[in-house]
């Protein structure tokens, strides 16, 4: 029987640098669950990395691997904790697909924040070379994806990673 209607899963959304791998995986810990990172899905299933996979292939494929990592994170069997990569819920089948499956929290953060934490955005292809504008712009560009995907949102701007997992999972518990 399918279970995506339970909505039993912990889903984290939001741009590059929001810490949703770091904040996903103290989450998973904390509640002793599997840990699922789309972008690691993606890997997995092609064994070529997101920059490569870019590179070699362009962001229109990457999308279809990634929509397809969606679908196998939500099947996880057990309940989970999913950390997605910050454009999937660009896609409206992506959005549709988690809302149901879990219950979705965006971690935010002011562009500022997002550059410093992801540095020279190594290993990121849409933000290698480019600044805090490219971040800018995509939080206007995808906000309302974001919204529309969110149950909640939690703000870590000046928030240590503990901070930020203990209000994710007040979020969650409520
Ligand atoms: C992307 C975010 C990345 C990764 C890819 C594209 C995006 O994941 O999926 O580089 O479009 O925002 P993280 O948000 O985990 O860095």
């Amino acid at each position: 029987m399918s279970n995506d209607g339970a909505r039993r899963h912990l889903v984290l959304v939001g741009l590059m640098g929001a810490g949703k791998t770091t904040v996903g995986a103290a989450c998973a810990t904390r509640l002793a669950r599997p840990f699922v990172d789309t972008d690691d899905v993606v890997e997995a299933n092609t064994g070529m990395t997101v920059a490569e996979l870019f590179a070699h292939e362009g962001e229109a494929r990457f999308r279809e691997l990634e929509r397809q990592a969606v679908v196998d994170a939500c099947a996880t069997p057990a309940p989970a904790v999913i950390a997605c990569g910050g454009g999937a819920v660009v896609d409206a089948d992506n959005r549709r697909r988690l809302h149901r499956a879990g219950f979705v929290v965006w971690l935010q953060a002011a562009p500022a924040t997002l550059m410093a934490r992801v540095k020279t955005g190594s290993g990121r292809p849409l933000l290698e070379g480019r600044g805090t504008a490219t971040l800018e712009r995509l939080a206007v560009v995808r906000a309302a994806a974001y919204e529309a995907t969110a149950d909640a949102l939690v703000d870590t701007d000046g928030r240590t990673v503990h901070e930020v997992v203990d209000a994710v999972l007040e979020a969650y518990r409520q």
